[in-house]
């Protein structure tokens, strides 16, 4: 069983994304209380859609805030992003072609990959923002200046 618990260290200072990323949080809980409640295929797949859908947007806003910015990393960011929007399309069209995959491990590979690439990719990203003084859309607060700095200690 797979929950994803947000706590400050995922804050990378910029509202909409922090917001976006929380989202994502909540989808990937959703998704495991209804695999734990035994709900029908339907159900899944229709939220997985849900996932995908919020994702590939979420994906777009990184993306137009990088290219914004002249992003040096843009290019190794957007392929992580694609890669793991081309594994979900995949897992989807799997499950619409009724292949039996293992929702459990689905659950888990996405709750790994969106705590991993928060705390690296897109922590990289807001770093870059503030070293080149693009605070205007990026607010940092005390608690991420404080997850930023424990980041960039190891
Ligand atoms: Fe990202």
């Amino acid at each position: 069983m797979t929950k994803v618990e947000w706590c400050d260290q995922y804050y990378i200072g910029n509202e909409r994304i922090d917001r976006e990323h929380q989202a994502m949080f909540e989808l990937v809980n959703s998704l495991q209380r209804a695999i734990d409640d035994g709900e029908s295929m339907q159900v899944l797949e229709s939220m997985l859609e849900v996932m995908a859908q919020h994702t590939i947007a979420h994906f777009q806003h990184e993306e137009d805030l990088m290219r914004d910015h002249d992003y040096p990393g843009y290019t190794r960011h957007k392929q992580c992003h694609d890669r793991l929007i081309q594994k979900v399309a995949k897992l989807i069209k799997e499950f619409q072609e009724g292949e039996a995959i293992v929702m459990q491990s689905l659950t888990k590979f996405l709750a790994d990959w969106l705590k991993h690439h928060i705390k690296g990719e897109d922590q990289k990203m807001i770093l870059f923002f503030q070293a080149n003084h693009f605070n205007h859309d990026v607010q940092p607060s005390l608690r991420v200046a404080n997850a930023l700095a424990a980041n960039t200690t190891h």
